[in-house]
């Protein structure tokens, strides 16, 4: 494997970044070139941003396994393809090599099809972070299926939502997953998404905590199991499916402004490329490089750059089952040692919280295999971008700050590691193909600079190959969400600075959107779950920085009985009260930090809440509340402001 269209210098990627956008069509034909396919397209690129139709590469054919893992065999099949650390590290790692792996997939393939999977189906995974989940993702793609993973803090309610959304007909799931201290008991969660489900045949669970479980006669059966049966029938290889370039791969759903998460759906041959080529080019990858990157396979950072991008490279991921401090704050500077890692890619959210146990659990721990850094998911402070460059890189490893959505399927805007510039807090430069561009409020491109910087909301001209396709079941909402906004334009929902050097820099989101600990959770989400709680009349959520998480989810919630006293207790039990039901609703990561009991809540005479003034008042900028003679009631505000916590 070698990746001739891995760029080297400075002017190699400004040279491909003009040939990417002048012809995209030809640009992304030559990179195709290099992969494995069944039949070649009949043309690059078609596409409008009105539907949205975008269509890459229509009439190839291709399999994504067979470019992850068939390919390497003959030339790689002893490398390692994935190497798992488990979360308690007395147990034994594993190291499972490219032809394990492809041995693994088609068993479990065949595993799919003796349970009735076809081409087509939705298939919902919910697992720990183990060798498994990666392995049934594969075998999913291998025969056709659609995978939907859902991330293992998900609620019961959530799964289910997600379940008949995606009108999903089989599971995959684990008896439980170790995560630190805890043990998350999986299956008795999708046992509790099941009730009154009607689209579920299978659910396939797999061992791993041997934790008691319930097998439901006719529904569940064992993964191991299943692999007996397999092996019973002889069975080493299951063909790949042929799949139209356009296909739909998997569904990832993400949090939104507005009302429940929607089905990202990303397209075969498209993602493939994207995710290939921004992991070969960010990360500079070489061959025989160990890649660490501690997203969860339930978030799109796992997909793209645990699974996908590093397989079709033919490198050797490094998946790890727990948490960074477990079992204690050292856990990540010990794997890196422990298995002379190069490239870690992690979150600003992990960096702060590591920083917060000084230096200590550093110590005697080998760091010096380290040759690349990499974040994700929020916009990263300097403070912790100095840490992570000083006590991690040792100043020698280039920090690469990738900027990028669940809906782009690859990194979008970032530096180039060692080849184009970084700059701390800056996601710089966008990716040959990607066309950023900040607009105003009104869809004028902002081209005014004000102290050097240009600032403004982020869109994107033109589509790159990952580029989300629909939202499963309802492209209207996929088109209003991102397409309508701004005319012709896709909308990131960032807000962005650049500067004249044309690096941009990421300032957070623009829209109802939080970001907690790099989790993306709506507001109105949260809203609707707190207003679930039976005495809670109406509640409002906004964001507040927070030193850890980056953002603190703040609530303001009118309850039934004087300010959060009524016949169940005090104030203090109706919170918790609340925190359970959030918890029930979406899952623990959607729990509010701060709870507030109001009287009422800022609105506009007609009936819309000021979230700017909840904003202001949960960051503590009382002073710079602004106008609030337009409310109904301006008074409330006044209380809001002294119960404030
Ligand atoms: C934010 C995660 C600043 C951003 C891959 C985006 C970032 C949202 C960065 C997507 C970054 C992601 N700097 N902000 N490097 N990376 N974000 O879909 O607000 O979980 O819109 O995808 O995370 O979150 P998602």
């Amino acid at each position: 494997m070698s990746y001739p269209y891995q760029i080297k210098n400075l002017e190699a990627y400004h040279e491909a970044y003009k040939n990417s956008i002048e012809n995209p069509e030809k640009f992304w034909g030559e990179i195709a070139e290099h992969f494995f396919w069944r039949k070649k397209w009949d043309k690059v690129l078609e596409w409008n941003f009105k539907e949205p139709s975008i269509k890459w590469f229509q009439g190839g054919k291709l399999n994504i396994t067979e470019n992850c893992l068939d390919r390497h065999l003959n030339t790689m099949g002893d490398t390692p393809a994935i190497i798992w650390e488990p979360n308690n590290p007395e147990e034994q790692h594993r190291t499972i090599t490219y032809k394990q792996l492809h041995h693994k997939v088609c068993q479990f393939a065949q595993v799919l099809i003796n349970n009735g999977v076809k081409k087509g189906d939705r298939v919902c995974i919910y697992m720990g972070m183990i060798p498994e989940l990666a392995i049934a993702v594969l075998a999913c793609a291998r025969i056709g299926a659609i995978h939907s993973v859902i991330f293992g803090g998900f609620s019961a309610q959530s799964i289910a939502d997600r379940l008949e959304d995606a009108q999903a007909t089989f599971i995959i799931t684990c008896d439980g997953a170790f995560r630190g201290a805890k043990d998350i008991p999986l299956k008795a969660v999708i046992d509790d998404a099941l009730i009154g489900n009607k689209t579920i045949h299978r659910v396939i669970v797999c061992t791993r905590t041997r934790t008691a479980v319930s097998m439901i006669e006719g529904r569940d059966v064992w993964w191991e199991d299943e692999i007996k049966k397999v092996d019973a029938q002889g069975i080493h290889f299951v063909e790949a499916a042929e799949m139209d370039a356009e296909d739909p791969l998997f569904i990832l759903y993400t949090s939104g402004s507005t009302g429940k998460p929607k089905g990202v759906v990303h397209s075969t041959a498209g993602y493939m490329i994207y995710t290939h080529y921004t992991f070969v080019n960010v990360f500079q990858y070489q061959l025989h490089d160990i890649f660490f990157c501690t997203a969860d396979v339930g978030w799109i950072t796992g997909h793209s750059y645990i699974v996908y991008g590093p397989l079709s490279a033919g490198g050797t991921s490094l998946m790890f089952e727990g948490i960074p401090t477990f079992p204690d704050a050292g856990r990540f500077w010990s794997i890196i040692d422990k298995f002379k890692v190069n490239v870690l890619y992690t979150a600003p959210t992990a960096i702060r919280s590591l920083m917060g146990f000084g230096l200590g659990p550093i110590q005697g721990h080998d760091l010096s295999s380290l040759k690349i850094l990499g974040t994700v998911g929020e916009p990263i402070n300097e403070e912790a971008w100095h840490w992570y460059d000083e006590h991690i890189g040792h100043k020698k490893c280039p920090i690469v700050d990738t900027w990028w959505q669940t809906e782009t399927g690859g990194i979008m805007i970032s530096n180039m590691a060692g080849i184009t510039p970084g700059k701390p807090g800056w996601a710089t430069y966008p990716m040959p193909g990607v066309a950023p561009i900040l607009v105003d409020d009104k869809g004028n491109e902002v081209t005014e600079m004000e102290e050097g910087l240009m600032r403004g909301n982020l869109c994107i001209t033109q589509p790159w190959p990952a580029t989300l396709r629909t939202t499963y079941g309802d492209h209207e909402r996929c088109r209003t969400n991102y397409f309508v906004t701004y005319d012709n334009l896709y909308f990131t929902g960032d807000g962005a600075l650049k500067n004249s050097e044309g690096q941009f820099r990421i300032t957070g989101r623009v829209d109802d959107v939080l970001n907690v600990s790099g989790h993306r959770i709506g507001t109105a989400e949260v809203e609707n779950a707190i207003n679930m709680h039976s005495g809670v009349v109406e509640s409002a959520v906004v964001g507040y920085p927070h030193d850890i998480k980056g953002q603190g989810i703040y609530a303001f919630v009118i309850y039934t009985g004087s300010h959060g006293q009524d016949t169940h207790g005090t104030s203090d039990l109706v919170r918790k009260d609340i925190l359970q039901t959030v918890t029930r609703i979406i899952g623990a990561i959607a729990k509010p930090d701060k709870i507030q009991f109001v009287a009422g809540l800022p609105k506009t005479r007609s009936g819309k809440i000021m979230r700017r003034i909840l904003r202001k008042i949960a960051e503590g900028e009382i002073k710079s509340i602004g106008d609030t003679s337009t409310l109904l009631d301006p008074s409330v505000v006044d209380d809001i402001v002294k119960g404030a916590i």
